[in-house]
């Protein structure tokens, strides 16, 4: 798993020219208050332009709401994984207002779906004061008091990161400052004090496709928004992985994403909670978060008890069913996926069809899911006792890698095309395929 992570993350600085991940720097902020007003911070941050990949101590990394990623230190920024640093004013033009600050301390990209005025806004924050961005510009009324629109979090801040809800509890933003976390909910203005005391202290803190990272000198960890929890070995090297470094730095440098041409699903799905994955091989790839970036990471990181590829996976209700050979696993998916007891079992115990199957999906609403086997498809009806095929069905493809049904019908996928067609029936009944349509690297993360 942690040499999956690292050649995954190989490519990650290339797989996003679009998305970024960020970091956070220690040396100043960190540097006492006198010192900061009389001190220039050294040649990094006034003669020459800082250089990342010599190593850098991040400020502050946030996503704006484009899915751009910005790094932050001192007064200049680097825009995405790729290119070199510009002054931070050059981009948040208010802050050259308060540029006697020369830094921000902590930022993050609010998740508050529920609240359009502040949702997709960044907060920046510098010593005691918040400031709202939107498109690039300072919303009215700011800066204020920190204590004024978060009250119980600390001024002099060292990292911030958006938590959504699904992934937090509820809509949250993890501060930190020191050995301390503080979760905020949003919607109450509650404060939950965590002592993470494994965690090294973050100087900076990002949240990328689903995981969470702490950075600390040139280094990163990855953790848990809600336990805190770090599984893997860490701290791994920043420049390896958020950024593209070249020589020395092998993994940031060669890899690519995959080509679309290349693709070949093994499944796709989308859950009751909106979330779509494809599968291929033994990796997952997100689909409907493209915003910030697309990257494919091991099934096994989200799917613990699931190790290799899967064959098919369909979402009914709250739980997703994921089939490997003769085998059927069932998730209850919430914030995680957490596996039920009693599973896996066998496929033709629990719905009464003998493995393995090429795909199978369910159209939203409804309690017949389809298998697809070679030329076949058969209709099992879960809200039956006992669950058995109910009907068989030529299909007119020889063989297809993944299906899914989603509000716009039924897509068939064979390499890197699908087919589309208003319902499962109809897809049974066509006798003329429709035009083949190309997996795309807006809809699937690939390279063209
Ligand atoms: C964003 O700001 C630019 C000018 O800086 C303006 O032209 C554009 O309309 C703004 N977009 C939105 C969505 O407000
Ligand atoms: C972490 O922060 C605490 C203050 O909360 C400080 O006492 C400690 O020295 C810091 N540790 C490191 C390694 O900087
Ligand atoms: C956290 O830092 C404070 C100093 O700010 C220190 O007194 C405390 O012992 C630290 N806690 C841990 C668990 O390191
Ligand atoms: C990064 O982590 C390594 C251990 O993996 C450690 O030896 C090194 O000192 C750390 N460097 C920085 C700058 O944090």
């Amino acid at each position: 798993m942690t040499a999956l992570f690292l050649s995954l993350c190989v490519c990650l600085a290339l797989a996003l020219s679009n998305a970024a991940p960020a970091h956070h720097d220690v040396m100043i902020k960190d540097a006492p208050e006198d010192e900061r007003q009389s001190h220039p911070k050294g040649e990094e941050l006034h003669d020459a332009k800082p250089d990342r990949c010599k190593g850098v101590e991040f400020d502050a990394i946030t996503p704006d709401e484009k899915g751009n990623t910005f790094f932050f230190k001192g007064d200049h920024l680097w825009k995405g994984f790729v290119g070199s640093a510009e002054l931070s004013s050059s981009i948040f033009k208010e802050l050259d207002d308060y540029h006697h600050l020369g830094h921000v301390d902590a930022a993050f990209r609010m998740h508050h779906q529920d609240d359009a005025s502040v949702h997709d806004h960044i907060y920046f924050f510098l010593d005691d004061k918040v400031f709202s961005f939107y498109n690039y510009t300072l919303e009215k009324g700011y800066p204020v008091e920190i204590q004024q629109e978060f009250p119980g979090i600390p001024s002099h801040l060292d990292a911030a990161v958006e938590c959504p809800k699904g992934e937090c509890i509820t809509d949250s933003v993890l501060f930190f400052k020191g050995n301390e976390t503080y979760s905020y909910d949003i919607k109450t203005k509650t404060v939950k004090k965590k002592m993470w005391t494994h965690l090294p202290n973050c100087t900076s803190a990002f949240r990328w496709l689903e995981h969470y990272y702490c950075f600390h000198g040139f280094n990163f960890t990855r953790f848990h928004p809600v336990s805190g929890e770090v599984t893997g070995t860490y701290p791994k090297d920043v420049r390896h992985y958020f950024m593209r470094c070249g020589e020395g730095f092998g993994h940031g440098g060669g890899a690519r994403k995959l080509r679309c041409s290349e693709v070949k699903l093994h499944a796709v799905t989308t859950d009751d909670k909106g979330r779509s994955y494809a599968f291929h091989d033994a990796m997952y790839l997100r689909l409907d978060t493209h915003r910030d970036g697309s990257h494919r990471f091991p099934i096994s990181r989200s799917w613990k008890e699931i190790s290799g590829g899967v064959d098919a996976v369909f979402s009914y209700g709250d739980n997703m069913y994921i089939i490997q050979g003769s085998q059927i696993y069932i998730y209850k998916s919430a914030a995680h996926y957490t596996l039920i007891e009693g599973y896996p079992k066998p496929l033709k115990e629990e719905l009464g069809i003998d493995g393995p199957v090429d795909a199978a999906f369910l159209c939203p609403k409804q309690d017949t899911v389809y298998f697809i086997q070679g030329q076949k498809m058969y209709e099992v009806d879960l809200a039956a006792t006992p669950r058995v095929v109910k009907k068989e069905i030529p299909i007119p493809f020889p063989k297809i890698d993944a299906g899914l049904c989603d509000a716009d019908g039924v897509k068939v996928f064979i390499g890197p095309e699908y087919y589309s067609y208003e319902s499962p029936m109809i897809l049974a009944m066509s006798r003329i395929k429709p035009i083949p349509q190309k997996i795309s690297p807006e809809k699937f993360g690939c390279e063209d």
